[in-house]
Parts: C-alpha cells; sequence; structure tokens
C-alpha cells in the first residue's frame, strides 16, 4: 500500500524571504527578546560565549566554489528540520524550546573504543576548519555555505571501527516536548536517523559540522553537531546528532524508509536520475532563483566518484 506523507518539498515554494523582510521590526524585537533573556538568565549563553572562541576557523582554501556565497540571513532563514515544522520560514521561529547545551554524542557498536562525547570537549578536541561547499536539496534548491567543522574520519579513527563494521548510523535528538512537529507528524518514523557506508564517511569531504558563517551552528541549521554531505542531497545532512553507531548491516533511513522509490539510500546528487515527480536535471539557485544544471555529485565527482565505481546507485 502507497502511503502519501506530506512532504514540504512537494508544495509549491515561495522564493527564500528576501533578506530585507527579517530586519522587519517584528524580527529584531523578537529576535533581541530571545538574546536578552538568555544574556541575563540561560548557562547556554556563557557556554555559547566559550563556544565562540572557536570561531571563525581557518578556512580551507581547498574547497573553492563556482557561485556566490548564499546569504547568511537566507541560509539560516529557510531550513528543513521536520522536528519542528514543515514550514521552511518559520523554523527558526519554532526552535527556542529545543535546549543544545549540554549535549552528548554517544558513538557505540562495532569499534574498538566506544565513547560518549561531552560536544563541549568534542569540538576543542577535533580541530576546526572552515569549508565553502555547494548544498543540494533533494527538492531542487540550492545554496552554498561557508561550514565550520571537522573531517568524519578524525572521529572515525580516534573510536576505531572493527573490521565487521560497514556502516556508520546517525541519529538525531528525540525530544518531543522541545521539537513540536514530532506530534503534529506522527507518521515518520522518529527519531530522524541517517547512515552511510564507513567508506563514505572516511572520504575528506564528509565533515562533522558545528558552525556556520564562522559562528557556532544555530538551532535551525542542526546545533550543535551535524553532517555535511556535500555530494549528497541534503536530507542525508543530518542536524542535531546525538549517537553514531557502527553496524554491520545496512541501517534504515527516516526518508527511504518512508519512501523508497522516491529518496534512495545513497541519495547521491545525480542529474541523471530524476525523482519520480520532478526532474533534478536544474536546480535552482536560493535566492536568486537562477537556474543551473545539476552537477554529478553535485560537482564534487574528482573526490567520490571512485567510491562508486561499477556500481548502481
Ligand atoms: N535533519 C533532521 N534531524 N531533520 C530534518 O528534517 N532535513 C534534512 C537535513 N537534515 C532534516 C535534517 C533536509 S531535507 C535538508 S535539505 C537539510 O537538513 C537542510 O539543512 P539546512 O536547514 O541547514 O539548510
Amino acid at each position: 500500500m502507497l502511503i502519501r506523507f506530506p512532504r514540504g518539498w512537494e508544495l509549491p515554494e515561495r522564493e527564500a524571504t528576501p533578506e530585507s523582510l527579517y530586519f522587519s521590526r517584528r524580527g529584531i524585537v523578537r529576535s533581541m527578546g530571545f538574546a536578552g533573556i538568555g544574556g541575563l538568565l540561560g548557562g547556554n549563553a556563557l557556554a555559547a560565549t566559550e563556544g565562540a572562541a572557536l570561531y571563525p576557523a581557518k578556512r580551507n582554501p581547498k574547497y573553492t566554489l563556482d557561485r556566490p556565497l548564499t546569504p547568511e540571513v537566507v541560509a539560516t532563514g529557510f531550513n528543513n528540520f521536520y522536528e519542528f515544522t514543515l514550514d521552511k520560514q518559520r523554523v527558526r521561529d519554532e526552535v527556542y524550546r529545543f535546549t543544545t547545551d549540554p549535549w552528548t554524542v554517544n558513538v557505540k557498536g562495532l569499534v574498538n573504543n566506544p565513547r560518549v562525547y561531552d560536544f563541549d570537549d568534542l569540538v576543542r578536541r577535533f580541530p576546526l576548519e572552515e569549508r565553502l561547499y555547494r548544498f543540494r536539496c533533494v527538492e531542487a534548491w540550492a545554496m552554498a555555505v561557508p561550514w565550520t567543522g571537522f573531517p568524519m574520519s578524525a572521529l572515525i579513527r580516534e573510536v576505531d571501527p572493527l573490521p565487521s563494521a560497514k556502516y556508520m548510523r546517525m541519529v538525531t535528538a528525540y525530544r518531543p516536548k522541545e521539537m513540536p512537529g514530532i506530534g503534529s507528524q506522527p507518521h515518520y518514523d522518529w527519531p530522524y536517523q541517517e547512515a552511510m557506508t564507513i567508506e563514505e564517511a572516511m572520504n575528506e569531504l564528509a565533515l562533522f559540522g558545528t558552525g556556520i558563517y564562522g559562528k557556532p551552528l544555530p538551532k535551525q541549521n542542526g546545533a550543535p553537531f551535524r553532517a555535511i554531505i556535500p555530494w549528497k542531497y541534503g536530507l542525508k545532512n543530518i542536524k542535531s546528532i546525538v549517537e553514531i553507531e557502527f553496524t554491520k548491516k545496512r541501517p534504515p533511513t527516516l526518508w527511504n524508509k518512508a519512501a523508497p522509490t522516491e529518496y534512495g539510500w545513497y541519495s547521491n546528487v545525480n542529474p541523471q536520475k530524476p525523482h519520480p515527480r520532478w526532474s533534478q536535471a536544474e536546480e535552482q539557485i536560493i535566492p536568486s532563483g537562477q537556474r543551473r544544471p545539476t552537477l554529478m555529485y553535485n560537482g564534487y565527482e574528482a573526490f567520490v566518484a571512485e567510491l562508486y565505481t561499477g556500481k548502481e546507485y
């Protein structure tokens, strides 16, 4: 039986809200309110200030773009984070209940050194760098983003997977009281889960992200710890990770389980492989609306093609 779930990216999208709208009086007053309360009362604010000393991290010049960077106000104001809402422009207004400090990441499964990282230690343990990457959503919109993070390979080496481990599964926090979208969309198989092969995760492009635009990640972009896998569709870039597990068996993923013919397990960007209801041959740059041909592996073929040689995904 085909069960049809509502998916935000199937709805006609208005273009990203122009920057000027974000500076409306209401928006400014609201954001001052949050900063004020946090600044006076919250331990969060102190941690954020301490963490902020790590930013901006040094940019790695190896990774260059073929397009201008997306304005910060757009990349942090137009988000997919279904645990909060399907409305991309409301995510940043819905995250205020979400607490991201303290935060731990439990790394377990088929590894020699399982461990629970406290995020404040984790972010200091692995040297941070900034990289400019293209970002392509399965809905066909695209951005160009300055991420801060560290290679997934650094953490993987430290936990040291056993030879029997083949896959890395990542899980988002599950907090129905803080995440109103979980209750309003009970048909999804929460918590949000993603996975990749260990070979993919060891690729030099794959990052664990902790920041964006030279600052710690805001909640709507997946604070404090997310995946950044630029040759795959955005849905693989799981946010607010609390658990990483190394497995022998291929783990299910939220989108692949919900609609396997629409969202492949690998979900590599591929202009020749249309979504059943729309073409992937072109992408639309946000916020200009400019259309460009989609590049194989989102333009990262030289880095990742060998992972898939002779395989049909
Ligand atoms: N991670 C979680 N936990 N929940 C989500 O709904 N959406 C995915 C991905 N990671 C999602 C998620 C999708 S579809 C996209 S396009 C990107 O996050 C969006 O990332 P951004 O908001 O930082 O642009």
